[in-house]
């Protein structure tokens, strides 16, 4: 099956911080296990180079709009594999493949009947490169996002017949409960339309970065427009001479943060369906990180933590598993370094990375380094039985951090079973020799299955640890315990997450 999987395309007006790797991070995650699962996987990630606030940071710098993009889009691309994202590949809304076919797209749209000209006037953020409707504005006439004060504004452009959408979108959340995840999501979508929608505006007069609108070559469009369209453009041209939109279309996620749900739930949908595609399966809307101290991260308040920071001291996968595992992924939650070393101390070095040293240090000393071949004991296989199908259905359902907590309660499991079976007893007795074979086998399986179930979360540690078992597979087929069984020679594997002091 195919399956494909799109994080938002980033504004390069900034540069790459926390939130931006979360949803790359998580996103991967769900892809990496997909292609464990042998689906067809397509990954996309990006940035949005158009629109106001990518113009207005340039002035402010000096620099044409372009020249910003460029500089801050490189940071982008490089951020990808300093987290280990196996996206494949990077769209940027100034490629020029992209840009025609938005014209195309929204050519049609207007074919379709589904435009209109007239004046707009509204409260507009300049951050946001959006209008804001009444019940959104914040007291004082703020934006809700960025709390800096609207502007008043008013220009003739091209509409887009959003209202008339409203019956369409409400029959589309009422066949598709799972059109917008999770729940609460759901609802709060559901309720935005069921309270009535507005024409938006589709095109710019005053703007001019931008794509130009193909009937109107006074106008570029509304830079969300733009944006959006990129999950859909990306597969024209990702793969010279290659046209895989019949392959990927329609996504299977678009993954999203909460700030930008109205764009993904409800204008992109209704653009959908005016220019008679077909509609992506799912939209998963992740919370905020938030600083440490519960508060919105913010330079001013010093509650920032830099992704940049963590890879430093403790590398990417330390950085993967603290944001899947800290933050339950769907959900807010505060993030900081006191909770990653804490994380790190006490789950990745104490548990995993200990379990790991140990398993392979017993299995050389009273094995001299061959995982003995005995029959697995059966009460952890009972325990570890259903658990690669009910990682996988919260896969499906992109419950990584809940996936990632059934996973762990089986490393905890595996190091009390240790402690159990006290190997280092059962070494000094001759005749318990069946017993510590089926400990050792028993523990390097579990470990290994373990790992493979791990892999998407943290793909360098796992790979090295499978490795160092002899059995590098890491298909999900390999998930089960008690698909391999002793005969491999472990090698010795420098600590997985060493110690600071
Ligand atoms: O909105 N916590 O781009 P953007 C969690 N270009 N996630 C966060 C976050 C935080 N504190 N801060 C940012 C745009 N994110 C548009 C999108 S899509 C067609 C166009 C993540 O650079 C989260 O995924 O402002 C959020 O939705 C996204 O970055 C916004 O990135
Ligand atoms: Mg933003």
């Amino acid at each position: 099956m195919s399956f494909y999987i799109t994080t938002p395309i980033y504004y390069v007006n900034a540069q790459p911080h926390l939130g931006h790797a979360y949803t790359i991070i998580a996103s991967d995650v769900l892809a990496r296990h997909m292609r464990q699962r042998g689906e067809d996987v397509f990954f996309l990630t990006g940035t949005d180079e158009h629109g106001e606030p990518v113009a207005d940071a340039a002035r402010a710098q000096g620099l044409e709009p372009k020249e910003l993009a460029d500089r801050n889009a490189a940071r982008f691309q490089a951020l990808a594999p300093q987290l280990e994202a196996s996206n494949d590949f990077f769209i940027r809304t100034s490629d020029e493949p992209h840009m025609a076919a938005v014209q195309a797209v929204l050519q049609r749209v207007h074919d379709n009947g589904h435009t209109y000209k007239g004046i707009y006037e509204g409260w507009y953020c300049p951050r946001c490169a959006d209008f804001k409707v009444e019940n959104e504005i914040l007291e004082g006439n703020l934006c809700p996002i960025h709390e800096i004060r609207l502007t008043r504004e008013q220009e003739e452009n091209w509409f887009f017949r959003l209202s008339t959408f409203q019956q369409p979108l409400e029959q589309l959340y009422a066949d598709h409960p799972d059109f917008v995840m999770p729940e609460h999501h759901y609802n709060e979508a559901r309720s935005f339309i069921g309270q009535g929608l507005q024409d938006v505006s589709l095109t710019r007069a005053r703007l001019k970065w931008g794509v130009p609108v193909p009937w109107d070559s006074s106008q570029v469009f509304y830079v969300w427009f733009d944006a959006l369209l990129n999950y859909y453009t990306a597969l024209s041209y990702a793969r010279p001479g290659e046209n895989l939109t019949t392959r990927f279309w329609p996504a299977t996620y678009h993954i999203i943060g909460k700030d930008i749900l109205k764009f993904h739930t409800v204008f992109w949908p209704a653009l959908l369906m005016a220019a008679e595609l077909a509609l992506p399966h799912h939209v998963f809307v992740h919370g905020f990180l938030l600083g440490a101290d519960g508060r919105k991260m913010s330079k001013s308040l010093g509650n920032v933590l830099d992704p940049f920071e963590v890879i430093d001291r403790y590398g990417t996968d330390a950085l993967r598993f603290y944001l899947m595992r800290d933050v339950a992924f769907g959900g807010d939650g505060a993030v900081g370094m006191d909770a990653v070393d804490s994380r790190y101390e006490s789950e990745l070095a104490n548990e995993y990375g200990n379990l790991a040293s140990r398993t392979i240090a017993m299995v050389s000393r009273y094995r001299d380094r061959l995982v003995p071949e005995a029959e697995l004991d059966p009460t952890l296989a009972a325990e570890f039985e259903v658990l690669p199908s009910q990682v996988s259905a919260l896969l499906d359902c992109a419950e990584p951090t809940q996936a990632l907590e059934l996973i762990w309660q089986r490393v905890r499991r595996l190091n009390r079973y240790v402690e159990e079976r006290a190997p280092w007893q059962l070494a000094k007795e001759p005749a318990r020799a069946a017993e510590l074979d089926q400990t050792l086998a028993s523990l390097s399986e579990g470990v290994r299955a373990l790992s493979v179930m791990l892999h998407p979360y943290m793909p360098a540690a796992t790979t090295r640890l499978l490795e160092a078992l002899g059995r590098s597979g890491t298909a999900f087929t390999a998930a089960r315990f008690g698909t391999q069984n002793g005969g491999a020679t472990v090698r010795a594997l420098e600590p997985l997450f060493p110690k600071h002091t």
